[in-house]
């Protein structure tokens, strides 16, 4: 069985050690030779990188490990980079979510305002990696989470169409999880779902069991009480309560479009003023994060490294990781597993424009996707997709030209933002705040 080699970048992140781990534990069914982090960060990284590396001596040992600054060395010789780099880190996160919410809109990592910043900020951050992989490994496939994931997406397709890059996302297995626990399934691996939608907006129109009977109107009625809480208990750990309402949030979003599961993600489009009533302006979810997974995963890297032995160790291994695994083994071993990918449209969604960055079900082999035909969507979910894709258009444009304008119009064009003049103000904030990490604007 060939043994593949593999590149974290953004090996600083809080996901790395779970995806190392989860690497470790996939051996039988994915075995590896090499594992290389890299990040622009060396400081933040290597302290992570200490604990991986007993991780991997212990579990592991066959496999080279090591995790450096330099792009040469960490993408020669590699068949897969799982990518999930943040540029402007968590101080950044923590502005884009504070800057709209004092304007009293949306304040969220990846949608409205603050997802069009990070936006501006990531694009460049991402095509340095995926440059980075053409010239050491050609031959690799990057299988990206860096997020705003839509706008990353829509920015590769333009700039540089010819990169093997698979843009991901969680969110909607963190949510089928969610649906299996509710009506007593072993694993989501026991659903057949159909979605259509945009990164981070989009909705399941089918969920099915393997013997093809329809699972919806079970987790529907579920959901109609509690949306998609399963436990009460999971919110008190590593400072998650801000998932509850998302959480919670599910069982509205099935009171305005009861015919479809929605990705919570869409609350902020529907109901963003109860959302904004709700938002604490001064503790976002980033100061959430940075005291609790942030906290947790440095502390435990840390008791790792002080040990000198990974027994004992509590470190989150699930879903994320198992995810982007499954992917490149479904590409590595030709498996034909179908997944929620973030491909362009390409008449999968007839009455959807061909050029957008969609999210849907695709079949998974050794040339990458292949998405399925979704035939029609509602007027209800083409008129939301319509002017998110266009937001998402409109913010790579103004990257790429440098314009003021641009930017200006795609804030406005939020569903999120009330009107030119509010979407000016923010901007002028963001512009600030960003002066350091996006094109300058003229
Ligand atoms: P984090 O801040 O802990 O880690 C990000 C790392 O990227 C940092 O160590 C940083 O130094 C590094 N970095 C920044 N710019 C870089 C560059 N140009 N080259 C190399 N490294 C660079 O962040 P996190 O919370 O662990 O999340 C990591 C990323 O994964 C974020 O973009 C987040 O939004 C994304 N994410 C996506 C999904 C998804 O569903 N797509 C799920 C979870 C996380
Ligand atoms: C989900 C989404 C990701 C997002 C993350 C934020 O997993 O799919 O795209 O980055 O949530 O989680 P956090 O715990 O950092 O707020
Ligand atoms: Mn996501």
């Amino acid at each position: 069985m060939k043994q593949y080699g593999i590149c974290i970048a953004g090996g600083g992140s809080t996901y790395t050690p779970g995806i190392v781990w989860m690497l470790l534990e996939q051996r039988e069914h994915f075995p590896i030779r090499k594992i290389a982090l890299y990040d622009n960060d060396g400081e933040r990284q290597e302290k992570l990188g200490k604990a991986c590396e007993i991780l991997v001596r212990e579990r592991y040992p066959e496999v080279e490990f090591f995790y450096t600054t330099d792009p040469e060395k960490a993408y020669t010789d590699v068949d897969f980079v799982m990518a999930h780099i943040r540029v402007g880190k968590y101080a950044m996160r923590e502005l884009d979510e504070k800057i709209p919410l004092k304007h009293n809109v949306v304040g969220q990592e990846t949608c409205g305002p603050g997802g069009i910043a990070y936006g501006m900020r990531s694009i460049g951050g991402m095509l340095e990696n995926i440059d980075y992989m053409m010239k050491y490994s050609p031959r690799a496939w990057m299988l990206n989470y860096s997020n705003p994931a839509s706008i990353v997406a829509e920015a590769v397709r333009r700039l540089r169409p010819q990169a093997r890059v698979i843009n991901i996302c969680d969110m909607p297995i963190g949510l089928e999880d969610r649906m299996a626990k509710m009506i007593g399934l072993k694993s989501r691996k026991e659903m057949t779902v159909t979605y259509h939608g945009l990164n981070h907006f989009g909705w399941w129109t089918s969920i099915r069991d393997r013997q093809g009977k329809d699972l919806m109107p079970a987790i529907k009625e579920k959901m109609a009480v509690n949306g998609f809480i399963v436990d009460e208990n999971e919110y008190l750990y590593d400072n998650r309560m801000s998932w509850r309402s998302t959480h919670y949030s599910g069982k509205k979003l099935l009171e305005i479009e009861p015919d479809c599961i929605s990705n919570t993600y869409l609350q902020y489009y529907l109901y963003p003023d109860e959302v904004v009533a709700h938002s604490d302006k001064h503790y976002t979810r980033a100061n959430e994060v940075m005291d609790g997974r942030e906290k947790t995963v440095f502390t435990e890297c840390a008791r790792i490294v002080e040990q000198g032995t990974s027994q004992g160790c509590r470190l989150e291994i699930g879903n994320h990781a198992l995810f982007i695994v499954d992917l490149a083994r479904a590409i590595a071993y030709n498996t034909g597993e179908r997944m929620l990918l973030i491909v362009e449209n390409q008449g999968s969604i007839r009455n959807f424009q061909p050029d957008a960055m969609v999210e849907i079900p695709c079949i998974v082999g050794s040339e990458g996707a292949e998405p399925l035909a979704l035939g029609e969507i509602s007027t209800f979910h083409k008129g939301l997709m319509e002017q998110q894709v266009a937001v998402e258009k409109m913010t790579v444009d103004a990257w790429i030209e440098g314009s003021y304008q641009k930017l200006w119009q795609a804030i406005t064009l939020s569903k999120t933002v009330p009107s030119a003049s509010v979407a000016k103000a923010i901007l002028d904030d963001l512009i600030e705040a960003n002066r350091q990490f996006w094109p300058e604007l003229k």
